[in-house]
């Protein structure tokens, strides 16, 4: 299938010259600030720390040229024509755009983004729950991967029955899951419950039976969908003490996404910044941080004014309360 590059790509900042008037595009303004931000001496150095730190380790994922487009339809009736037909009109969105991105062994990269940014689709894809509409993904090595809490979960099984059934989608043999059984069962902590449908369940319970499973499942590459934000207290230290102990003692490669700048910073040491499906920023994490925070406020600024000039413009025009 071919792919639409959104208008916010290099070719057409190379052609801005040549139409001086056309504002450049939110995408390719944050690309620039993100080229001036990185450019500091002292962040350049940083940087290229980091990369040297694992130059020499496998790549454990990679990016090449990946864009993945979702068709949108008018509705479902729309939608389900077009099974049968190739004229139902739709909206094609990049949710990923032409990305390229490589993560080595070891590494601890967090994703950064607004809602609607491509975050869950760059985690979905990974696990090949959902594939690319063009370019290559790499993965080398075994996933374990908490995407939604409830995902992947059967209702009606009890939750040891689910530990099996987890287990065997992560690719794991029986005796494989017998032996890291009692672990899981210490982790989750839910007693009794483990032998009850997990429909039920409260959604603490569920978090901690999945990321009981994930963690213990000796993974590879561990990645985690806000899944760190949930729970109690004292579970949520549990599990940051776990993907700690997994990065430290076997070396894991850990991909987060999070809301919190402040648990990103907490668990990794690079970030990824993305914006409308680009990959605008990648740093070490602090310097990621810092250029996204300047980055949202930037625009709520800026969406500040513009909602201040059009009410301006409104009350000019004479559509305010005046108007005659
Ligand atoms: N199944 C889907 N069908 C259509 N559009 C989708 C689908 N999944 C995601 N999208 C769109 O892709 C974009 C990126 O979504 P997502 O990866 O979920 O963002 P994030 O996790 O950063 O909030 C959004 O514009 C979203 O609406
Ligand atoms: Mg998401």
């Amino acid at each position: 299938m071919s792919c639409n590059r959104a208008p916010e790509t290099m070719e057409n900042e190379m052609t801005e010259d040549k139409k001086p008037k056309k504002k450049p595009s939110a995408v390719s303004r944050a690309k620039k600030a993100a080229k001036e931000f990185a450019g500091d001496p002292d962040r350049a150095a940083r940087k290229e720390a980091l990369d040297r730190k694992y130059q020499d380790q496998p790549v454990m994922v990679g990016f090449h040229h990946v864009t993945k487009s979702y068709k949108l339809f008018k509705n479902d009736k729309q939608r389900f024509k077009a099974i049968f037909r190739k004229n139902v009109p739709y909206k094609q969105v990049n949710a990923i755009n032409n990305m390229s991105f490589r993560v080595r062994k070891g590494e601890s990269v967090a994703l950064l983004g607004r809602n609607g940014a491509g975050k869950s689709t760059m985690l979905k894809m990974i696990t090949e729950v959902a594939f690319p509409t063009k370019g290559e993904i790499e993965v080398n090595g075994r996933v374990s991967a908490l995407l939604e809490l409830t995902a992947g979960f059967d209702p009606e099984f009890t939750g040891l029955e689910n530990i099996y059934f987890r287990g065997q989608l992560l690719g794991m043999k029986r005796e494989e899951v017998d032996r890291i059984l009692p672990n899981i069962i210490e982790f989750a902590d839910i007693g009794d419950y483990m032998d009850q449908p997990v429909r039920t369940y409260s959604s603490g319970m569920k978090a901690r039976l999945g990321f009981a499973i994930n963690v213990n499942a000796e993974p590879e590459i561990l990645i985690v969908d806000e899944a760190l934000s949930v729970g109690d207290a004292s579970f949520r230290k549990k599990c940051t003490a776990k993907v700690h102990e997994l990065m430290d003692d076997q070396n894991i490669t850990f991909l987060l996404v999070t809301h919190s700048t402040g648990v990103a910073a907490d668990f990794c040491e690079r970030g990824l910044v993305l914006k409308k499906g680009h990959a605008i920023y990648d740093a070490p994490i602090d310097d990621a941080v810092e250029f996204y925070e300047d980055m949202l406020q930037k625009e709520d600024e800026e969406k500040r004014k513009k909602k201040a000039q059009q009410k301006k413009e409104y009350s000019v025009l004479g559509g305010g309360k005046n108007a005659k």
